[in-house]
């Protein structure tokens, strides 16, 4: 019996390495018109690509056939005739977009007996591009509309669409993408176009030791952040269950990382924005670690210290918001138009959330504890300054850490009495 429905498939590159795109798209297709329709038959030019649809397919009912010395779609198309596996009623080729015209006309021409009025193709393009031809095409236009960092973000978005890790695609470079892959990458291409950050396109983004969900307005973990995190690890080394607050958690990045490297550490994270407390939630119960965190909604003021659940803590961390608004309007539009200005926000002199913190939270740390902070680096100065200025101050500044751009970055602030 002939079939009913013909698929023919041709691998644009003919390369072992186009399978790992190419095939899951196949596979779906054939599986899918399976369902509906036991009566399917199949060709394709790769004897290779042949046996390994056989293998994934679901029902192995597939009448499948290896067309041989088929190096172009016509003679592929022609060959499907042929062999009588072209029905009347329906041709399903999944090609390159480029090669599908031909391979219709090539059936008109050759097999007109099969192209009456009745005879309807269908003739989809399930591969269009290859994943070097795309990134090549993405960087262009990403580079045309000024998009900073453009061939890593054509990159980031087609490793994450087929979910391999971006280094991968060297190993994919020849594959195909499928029409489905291209039209998401668009849409995220768009999405970049328009100047959203990388991370909010991918929703998810690795911080130290943790992945999180990162997602607008809230503040995305940057990576001088990640060394914050290296030396709140050294101020707790050898203390046993420690008790951290991390003050202005945003997505919970530091807090997640902290706890994800000391088992038996707990934190409380705290947060003015409602956005940040939830995203914190959502990341520590996707990492499994929610009874590790205590969530506390509150705004750090001058007035008095938000509601906490313990008196006391070993160590005090926050990235507050330290940028001097000066500096405000020449952050990137990435920044201003989709993260939370008031996270960055440390007003005329950078210190707004910090003097606050210092002044009320100081009160939480046993005499010897400490206080680990980033900074604008013009606060090295700043900071000892105003601290001499406040009568009540039982800190004491004992160091200053550059980043690894050789900034000033972070203090180390130590109870003394
Ligand atoms: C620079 S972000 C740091 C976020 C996160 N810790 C990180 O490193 O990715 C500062 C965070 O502090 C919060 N914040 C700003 N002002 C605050 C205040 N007065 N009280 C509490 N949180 C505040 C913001 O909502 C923001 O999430």
């Amino acid at each position: 019996m002939l079939p009913s429905v013909a698929v023919l498939i041709y691998n644009t590159s003919g390369q072992l390495t186009s399978f790992p795109v190419f095939l899951p798209v196949i596979v779906k297709k054939l599986n899918s018109l399976l369902q509906n329709d036991s009566n399917v038959g199949c060709q394709s030019h790769s004897r290779v690509m042949k046996d390994e649809i056989q293998n994934s397919l679901s029902r192995k009912k597939l009448l499948i056939q290896h067309m041989k010395r088929c190096s172009h779609i016509k003679q592929c198309a022609f060959s499907g005739c042929n062999s009588g596996l072209l029905s009347k009623r329906n041709a399903v080729i999944l090609s390159n977009k480029k090669f599908l015209r031909g391979a219709k006309n090539a059936l008109l021409k050759h097999a007109p007996h099969r192209c009456k009025t009745d005879c309807s193709f269908q003739c989809r393009s399930y591969v269009t591009k290859t994943v070097n031809e795309a990134l090549v095409d993405w960087t262009e236009k990403l580079e045309g509309a000024a998009v900073p960092e453009a061939r890593l973000s054509a990159e980031y978005i087609i490793a994450h669409i087929l979910r391999v890790p971006r280094k991968e695609l060297n190993v994919l470079g020849g594959s195909g993408l499928s029409e489905d892959v291209l039209c998401e990458a668009e849409r995220l291409l768009t999405c970049r176009m328009t100047r959203m950050p990388l991370q909010y396109i991918i929703g998810d983004w690795d911080f130290h030791s943790v992945t999180i969900k990162v997602r607008p307005p809230v503040f995305i973990p940057r990576p001088e952040t990640e060394q914050l995190v290296d030396l709140a690890l050294e101020c707790l080394r050898g203390v046993q269950a420690p008790r951290v607050l991390d003050i202005g958690c945003g997505s919970g990045a530091i807090s997640l990382a902290l706890i994800k490297n000391i088992s038996d550490l707990k934190c409380v994270a705290m947060d003015h924005s409602r956005h940040a407390i939830e995203l914190t939630e959502e990341n520590a119960s996707l990492l499994g670690v929610r009874q590790r965190l205590t969530v506390v909604h509150g705004k750090v003021t001058m007035d008095r210290l938000p509601k906490l659940p313990y008196d006391e803590f070993d160590l005090i961390v926050s990235n507050p918001p330290y940028v001097l608004r000066k500096d405000l309007m020449s952050v990137q539009p990435e920044i201003m138009i989709y993260e939370d200005m008031r996270a960055l926000d440390g007003g005329k002199d950078g210190l707004e959330v910090i003097k606050p913190i210092l002044t009320l939270f100081q009160h939480l740390l046993p005499v010897g504890n400490s206080l680990l902070l980033e900074i604008d680096p013009c606060h090295q100065y700043l900071l000892p300054e105003w601290m001499k200025t406040q009568k009540s101050m039982k800190l004491k500044l004992s160091d200053v850490i550059e980043d690894y751009s050789g900034k000033a970055r972070f203090v180390k602030l130590v109870r003394i009495s």
